[in-house]
């Protein structure tokens, strides 16, 4: 696990942005991976000011979403296609047709993370998984206890990790129970693994990650079985680590 420390949350963006420019320049067609939240919504400004500016296409690209709210419809503005949409897609010249997010509303759901799967192997893999952290470690949606084994899947949503999203929603009573999420070792097969980190709020998180063995209590932790995993941390989000720590770190 390579560590690139940013000042802030404007040079984490700035320097993930930067990243993944590389990276579709080298590959116009690159399969992405993409999160949702607070953490990625800066790089997404900076993707579309440079799409805008510099003229990137993303006409090629593919995209497949890491999971999504069971019981949201695409166009109410808590689903994550609408924050999709209008984070990312609708300021940018990818086909939506190319824009993968599982479907909350599906009636079979099972068969809906079969899709899923079948889909990103169809197109060859995801070469560049962005991450995001949960506070309780979790990637995607999966909470602590998942196992590391596990592929596309409906998870019931942890208390905390509902209260902390219930900031987007007008309550919690309507955050949704449960959502669908890429699993774990869906996660790994990505080639390349980006995981974002702001915030005091992310301390605790990033210190366990970079501390402790791989549990499957803390799902993060499983990146450590990844050959090709960078995480791009600011400065508050590494507050929770001594000096000592940090020379035990693959700094670049
Ligand atoms: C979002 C996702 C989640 C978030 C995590 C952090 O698609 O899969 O794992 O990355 O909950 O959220 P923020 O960035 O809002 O702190």
């Amino acid at each position: 696990m390579k560590v690139l420390i940013a000042k802030n949350y404007e040079d984490m963006s700035g320097k993930a942005s930067e990243h993944i420019l590389n990276r579709i320049k080298a590959k116009p067609n690159i399969v992405l991976g993409l999160a949702t939240g607070s953490t990625p919504t800066r790089l997404y400004q900076n993707l579309i000011k440079d799409h805008k500016e510099n003229g990137t296409s993303y006409r090629q690209i593919i995209t497949f979403n890491l999971d999504e709210y069971v019981g949201l419809s695409g166009d109410h503005p808590n689903s994550y296609r609408y924050f999709m949409d209008h984070e990312l897609f609708n300021h940018i010249d990818i086909p939506k047709e190319n824009t993968h997010i599982p479907n909350g509303l599906a009636e079979n759901i099972e068969e809906e993370c079969h899709k899923y799967e079948a889909l990103i192997k169809k197109h060859g893999g995801i070469d560049v998984q962005i991450l995001g952290i949960g506070q309780n470690g979790h990637i995607g949606f999966n909470e602590p206890g998942t196992p590391f084994s596990s592929r596309t899947h409906v998870i019931q949503l942890e208390e905390s990790t509902r209260v902390a999203n219930s900031r987007f929603f007008r309550s919690l009573s309507e955050v949704p129970t449960h959502a669908i999420t890429m699993g774990i070792e869906t996660i790994l097969e990505a080639k390349e693994i980006i995981l974002l980190a702001s915030g005091k709020a992310k301390a605790e998180a990033m210190k366990r990650l970079f501390l402790e063995e791989p549990t499957e209590e803390f799902p993060a932790s499983a990146l450590k079985n990844h050959a090709n995993v960078l995480v791009i941390v600011d400065e508050e989000a590494l507050g929770d680590l001594d000096e000592k720590d940090l020379q035990k770190l693959n700094l670049i």
